[in-house]
């Protein structure tokens, strides 16, 4: 949990009642083993200063956040807590009157839904092992059962590998879930993983190629005994631990602060049995964590893994227990930022990369920094959906989108893992050429475990053979491709072709020419507004917000309270609802930018810019939006264009770039009294929210073919032909074949270029 993100009352996050940062405060409460809930209710509580918020803790009133400070927030307490809290006449209200109802409640929605999509609910232990059962007997070759340990109580710990029949000969990777019991949606989504990758291999050429690459480890539910807790019969949704008797009177250990890696270090660990993050009596006293490190032992291929959790929405890298930078950090943190940008990609939804004291907090004796440590493998931790509220129980319609999102992430460890050079574009990949001038672009193949000794730009405009121009190392470091020249009507096609040291051959994309990069081509771009950021040309901003008002300067605030914490363009500066370090935030009320008047009459004119929004950091999220509308008459009428949030897609945080054709929007004509309007506010419960645009403009993109002016007939030749169509179209003022410079009329403008292009197109 990260405090900075801890919303108003959530049940979960009321039950992380031994949550580590607590425990480490030396505050952990004996928990009783059965109805652990019964005769508490979840409060919201106003505590005016720390010696007050003492006294409750002394108390055993529970605090919801991670680490409690003064102030509204929800705590977790019992009738007689709740009498002490009135007779002190401290500000409460009760949120939730009986929680036990309000769990069994959960437990009724969210499992016994059966739908076609097996995804589309929580399943138990026994329904998941029966999918890999399945898995294993319709995808004979592909995947195979793994018998991976006996659990303290005595169940087996079930996984897959995916892969071909070679074992152990090629890098591989490995994905677990479920060291804590109670995070549900990290057991479906290895299981999904192992689904994608058995349906796609043969049928999707990535992960057809993957799997030829790389094995693949799949262990969804590594602590069986406290998952099945969490579903049985006078069980504990909430539990955490394993299930081990500790000869006291409270159950089990946290077996993810069970590995010899700063075991007991201090970070979030206890050695009281009844916290949620005791260590256990040594490392590897559980049989789930000693199964699980010789499981890895016995794999030395195993090159990098992904523990997932939840929640929170973030991958955390090495180390998790301190805040030095590991040894391999830049690679470590490539990795990272792969996996955020392709998990992103999917539904928008932003899970932050770095480590684990910059985004949620530190913690002795994990999982990913053991096998760091011991294997030199880079462990990463997923904590899923959501960021806080609701916490553990996960709506059951959100399992799909987030399994979906993180096996993108998973795809991108496995080319990390497969491909022994990874390639990049610093300056991005074209996606026009021209039609009068070759185009450059870098390459950086600086990235992989093996390294670059030549390489070939392949390509071809029209379908035909394919051509090659070699890359050009440059003083830098980087490579340098380029592209040819290109008439209007190509459709240019490349890949990159690349020999690595140790002999081997890599492309670019992985299955190329199976798959290649494609490009358009141009040869004007009409650009009728182009704003950065760095001048204002006439924007107004209206704002009836208490705080917050629309803004424009270089952002300030760092980005950690979902503020951007640079602006869209990398020019500098962007518009900003407020932009001081701090409280900033729209308050409130809306604040209102609006552009000057535009030019959008052209034929294909496209607006153009580059949003930030984020609703969800901090208390009452995902209650407001930012609505973007567009006018045609210079802002007498509004027509709406998009809505940002409540909830969904880029309501986290995020440049996004979008563009919309303004001849396509209904209800908007192309005109030169053209302007886009953009509506931040915050309306009912106090939110943080935090907007910015930059990079706006209004433009056009065409191709004529210089060489080919002329060619009226479109023979591939100018001549007398191409003469006598601009004659019989002579005066012609609309829809005119023969009008070739566009200016709506043929006249002798039209015929001078037809005897300016005689002869043959393209020097042909
Ligand atoms: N929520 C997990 C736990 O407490 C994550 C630990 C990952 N590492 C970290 N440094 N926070 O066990
Ligand atoms: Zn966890």
């Amino acid at each position: 949990m990260n405090p900075q993100r801890t919303p108003l009352p959530a049940l979960a996050m009321a039950l992380a009642i031994a949550s580590p940062a607590f425990a480490l405060e030396g505050h952990a409460h004996a928990q009783p083993e059965k109805h652990a809930l019964a005769g508490t209710r979840i409060i919201e509580l106003t505590v005016d200063d720390a010696e007050l918020m003492h006294m409750l803790l002394d108390e055993g009133v529970n605090p919801l956040a991670c680490r409690p400070t003064p102030g509204t927030d929800a705590w977790l307490a019992t009738d007689e807590q709740l009498e002490l809290i009135a007779r002190i006449g401290m500000p409460h209200r009760i949120l939730i009157h009986d929680v036990p109802a309000h769990v069994e409640h959960e437990r009724r929605t969210t499992m016994g839904l059966r739908g076609d999509d097996w995804y589309a609910t929580y399943h138990t232990w026994e329904e998941i092992n029966e999918r890999l059962d399945q898995l294993v007997a319709a995808n004979p070759g592909v995947v195979h059962a793994l018998n991976v340990g006996t659990t303290y109580e005595g169940r087996t710990i079930q996984g897959v590998r995916i892969g071909t029949s070679d074992e152990g000969v090629k890098p591989a990777v490995l994905f677990n879930g479920c060291q804590h019991a109670r995070e549900w949606v990290a057991t479906m989504v290895p299981t999904f993983i192992a689904d994608e990758l058995a349906a796609g291999y043969g049928v999707d050429p990535r992960v057809t190629a993957l799997i030829e690459l790389v094995d693949v480890y799949i262990i969804p539910v590594v602590n069986p005994d406290g998952y099945i807790h969490t579903y049985e019969e006078g069980g504990n949704r909430f539990w955490r631990k394993n299930r081990r008797d500790n000869g006291t009177t409270c159950l089990g250990v946290d077996l993810n602060r069970n590995w010899d890696i700063d075991w007991n270090g201090g970070e979030s660990t206890s050695t009281d049995t009844c916290s949620d993050v005791y260590v256990g009596t040594a490392p590897f006293s559980e049989p789930e964590s000693s199964a699980m490190r010789d499981f890895i032992l016995a794999r030395p291929n195993i090159a990098a893994h992904i523990d997932f959790h939840n929640y929170s929405q973030v991958i955390l890298q090495n180390w998790g227990w301190t805040s030095t930078p590991p040894p391999d950090q830049e690679a470590i943190d490539a990795l990272g930022a792969k996996m955020s940008e392709a998990i992103q990609a999917v539904n928008g939804f932003s899970y932050p990369h770095g480590g684990g004291d910059e985004l949620l907090y530190l913690a002795s004796g994990v999982f990913p920094d053991w096998t760091y440590d011991a294997t030199g493998a880079f462990g990463y931790t997923i904590e899923l959906r959501p960021t806080g509220s609701p916490g553990f129980e996960l709506p059951p319609e959100e399992i799909r989108p987030t399994a979906e999102e993180n096996f993108q992430g998973i795809l991108e460890m496995m080319e990390w893992a497969g491909v022994p050079i990874s390639v990049g574009y610093p300056d991005g990949r074209p996606a026009q050429l021209r039609t009068d001038a070759t185009t450059s672009f870098d390459v950086d193949l600086s990235n992989g475990t093996d390294s670059a000794v030549s390489g070939d730009l392949v390509y071809r405009l029209d379908g035909g053979i394919w051509l090659s121009s070699p890359l050009v190392e440059l003083p830098s470091g980087l490579w340098r491709a380029t592209l040819p020249t290109a008439p209007c009507d190509a459709s240019p096609e490349y890949y990159l072709s690349l020999q690595t040291q140790s002999g081997l051959a890599v492309q670019d994309p992985l299955l190329a020419p199976d798959a290649v990069y494609t490009a358009g081509v141009i040869s004007d771009v009409l650009i009728a507004f182009n704003d950065d950021g760095e001048t204002d040309p006439g924007w107004t901003v209206t704002c009836d917000a208490a705080d917050g008002c629309w803004d424009r300067g270089t952002p300030v605030g760092g980005g950690d309270r979902g503020d951007p914490p640079a602006d869209g363009d990398a020019s500098g500066q962007c518009w900003l609802t407020d932009n001081v370090d701090g409280n900033t935030d729209v308050d409130g009320g809306s604040t209102i930018l609006t552009s000057p008047v535009l030019d959008a009459s052209f034929d294909g004119a496209t607006l153009n810019y580059l949003r930030w929004y984020s609703n969800d950091s901090g208390a009452s999220p995902n209650e407001d939006t930012l609505v973007v509308d567009v006018s045609d008459d210079g802002g007498a009428t509004w027509v709406n264009l998009e809505v940002i949030g409540p909830t969904g897609p880029g309501t986290g945080g995020g440049w996004f770039d979008v563009s919309f054709v303004v001849a396509d929007i209904p209800g908007i004509q192309p005109s030169e009294q053209f302007r886009v309007r953009f509506n931040a506010s915050d309306v009912g419960n106090g939110s943080v929210i935090e907007a910015g645009i930059d990079g706006i403009s209004v433009v056009a993109i065409s191709c004529v073919d210089e060489s080919c002016q002329g060619d009226v007939d479109g023979n591939g030749t100018v001549g007398v032909e191409d003469l006598l169509a601009v004659i019989a179209d002579w005066n012609c003022s609309s829809d005119c074949t023969a009008d070739i410079n566009g200016d709506l009329l043929v006249n002798v403008g039209d015929l001078l270029l037809v005897i300016g292009g005689w002869g043959n197109c393209n020097g042909g």
